[in-house]
């Protein structure tokens, strides 16, 4: 097979909202930046998101960035690292104005300000009151993002690869990344990209589980490629189940809902969330909604035929207001639940939504190792966005702090691999077997004789990643869980393509995106079953509290033999004094 090759100084892997704020860094700047996307740009899963993006404008009620922090900190159930959440807190506002200033398309309030709606967990005065801190457009907040971004990076001549599906990373004996190789999904050819700086930016990985917000197109490809590279994947265990996913659909209906006033219901019409958290109720952090309702769904309060869902309820809101701030979640309730949330409630069900872990970054978004007790950055890679973990969601993420966590650090890392560019680096000569393997990976599809199809052996990881590893952890379904992933993993060698004559090339991207997805259920079930306390997202039945002393660090996953190194949380911030752990309640 002819391998085509073209060099560039950066080549970034992903069209989503961290990809292209790094690529637009970089391209303003005149250096030649490719991105490469599997799907057109502004169809990434960013387009997705809904309810906003955080940040301590002030422009309802008084704000502080240190408000922020300490509520992300919480939200984190102290596992964030304090130096990046500290700079991604107090980098907030200058993203916003530069979004603005972008032409991103911001709500605005009655006096021309920025509009700011509350969102779970966003509170006034370290945890005085709720607080409206999410800038958002209408409950298109991703949709305006990413379109904005687009458009500029158009305006920079940023060159596009679209539907080009990036498979593996190049590395040399000394470690350094020099590039991807890459899968041209309409010809079939296969490209290798050599690039002085590689960035992965390629979202989540949420289609490891059977009930998920997340689009078809979320199935880990960075997290494969750096895991096959022999690098760690940090936090794996650590989910967020989204407590307001349609009933059967998935989709997701933005927490905006419950921060523009509406509320979850039980079977009985009780507004549940007022014995769990009392405080901030329908506010609180998700994880902790997301148990509540699971809780009540168990003990027989559930809604529906099969009383497997809870009420979200919004018709008090009026139309009006609905229609003005919420047009989207309309729409979504009347096509996947048949219902028009103006009249009557949405039923509704935590489902998978958003990865805490990734690969581990540093806040110039390099990729490091922890190598003898301290962190080194990986020559020539970077990662951004929910692919990576820098860490600054820790164990449960805030709503809304992850569209920031894109704009915040995409633009640090371009910043990074500029300054590497401007160093006048030269490409390194390629190894010899770069492409080899992942050759082998496309031929075993061609030519395995005997196999199964790729859909049977996805279907059957996304059921034991749901039930081995869901909203609450029970010591028998991980053992099980653990056994079972791993013999999933082992059919997943053997897949086939089935009647070859007749298969697109659609075909053989859905089974090397299965081989990424494996990567992180496998990530996923070894963190989860070797995690002995609950934090955050991570809630096992036999170990219920949180454990400091033992588990206040980051996990560490590596591919060869299910590895698992355990490294400190960074608990000292920037230039604060530090948040130090206290008993999380809301
Ligand atoms: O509920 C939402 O709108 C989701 C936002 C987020 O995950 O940040």
């Amino acid at each position: 097979m002819t391998i085509q090759k073209h060099q560039f100084d950066a080549v970034i892997v992903g069209g989503g909202g961290a990809g292209l704020r790094a690529s637009l860094q970089l391209a303003e700047a005149g250096v030649k930046v490719a991105v490469l996307s599997k799907v057109f740009p502004t169809r990434s899963h960013t387009v997705a998101a809904q309810g906003g993006i955080a940040a301590a404008l002030g422009n309802v009620s008084g704000d502080n960035w240190l408000w922020h922090m300490y509520d992300t900190i919480k939200g984190s159930d102290y596992l964030g690292d304090q130096d990046a959440i500290e700079f991604m807190c107090k980098n907030a506002a200058k993203a916003i104005i530069e979004l603005e200033h972008f032409g991103m398309p911001f709500d605005r309030l009655e006096n021309g300000k920025i509009f700011q709606r509350p969102f779970g967990g966003m509170t006034q005065n370290y945890g005085e009151k709720p607080i409206s801190r999410t800038c958002a457009v209408a409950d298109r907040t991703g949709h305006a993002m990413l379109h904005t971004l687009y458009q500029r990076n158009i305006r920079a001549n940023t060159q596009f690869f679209v539907e080009w599906f990036a498979l593996d990373l190049i590395r040399d004996a000394e470690g350094d990344v020099l590039g991807v190789i890459a899968l041209e999904i309409e010809t079939g050819d296969i490209h290798i990209l050599e690039a002085k700086t590689t960035l992965l930016a390629t979202g989540g990985a949420g289609r490891i589980f059977q009930a998920s917000t997340n689009a078809f197109i979320n199935t880990g490809d960075g997290l494969g490629m750096a895991a096959r590279a022999g690098l760690p994947l940090q936090d794996m265990e650590f989910w967020q189940f989204h407590p307001t996913g349609v009933l059967h659909a998935g989709v997701l209906i933005t927490e905006g809902v419950r921060g523009e006033g509406g509320y979850l219901v039980n079977s009985e019409g009780e507004r549940f969330m007022e014995r769990y958290a009392p405080n901030a109720k329908d506010l609180a952090s998700r994880d902790v909604i997301s148990r509540a309702t699971a809780t009540e769904i168990k003990q027989g309060r559930g809604v529906g035929k099969n009383k497997d869902a809870v009420y979200l309820k919004l018709d008090h809101l009026g139309e009006e207001l609905i229609n003005k701030r919420l047009p989207g979640i309309r729409e979504i309730a009347k096509t996947f639940a048949n219902v028009d949330p103006t009249v009557d409630p949405i039923p509704v069900v935590p489902t998978a939504h958003y990865m805490m872990g990734g690969i581990p970054t540093n806040l110039d978004g390099q990729v490091v190792e922890y190598l003898n007790g301290s962190e080194q950055s990986v020559k020539g890679l970077y990662a951004v966005g929910e692919c990576a973990c820098v860490s600054v969601h820790g164990a449960n993420r805030l709503g809304s702090n992850s569209l920031l966590d894109l704009v915040v650090f995409g633009k640090a890392a371009g910043d990074k691999m500029l300054a590497e560019i401007k160093t006048g680096i030269a490409h390194k000569p390629l190894p010899a077997n770069a492409a080899d393997m992942t050759l082998a990976r496309i031929d075993r599809l061609d030519t395995q004789q005997s196999g199964e199809s790729v859909s049977e052996v996805g279907a059957d990881m996304r059921k034991s990643m749901q039930t081995n590893c869901g909203v609450f952890r029970f010591p028998d379904l991980l053992d099980e869980g653990v056994g079972a992933i791993n013999t999933i993993a082992e059919r997943a060698q053997r897949l086939q393509i089935k009647d070859k004559s007749k298969v697109f090339n659609t075909a053989r991207v859905e089974a090397l995106e299965l081989d990424n997805l494996m990567e992180v259920a496998l990530a996923t079930m070894h963190t989860a079953h070797n995690r002995k306390e609950s934090r955050g997202a991570h809630a096992r039945e036999d170990y219920a509290e949180r454990d400091d002393e033992n588990w206040l660090s980051h996990s560490l996953y590596y591919k060869n033999d299910h590895k698992l190194v355990y490294k400190p949380v960074r608990l000292k911030p920037l230039t604060v004094e530090p948040f130090v752990p206290k008993a999380r309640t809301y």
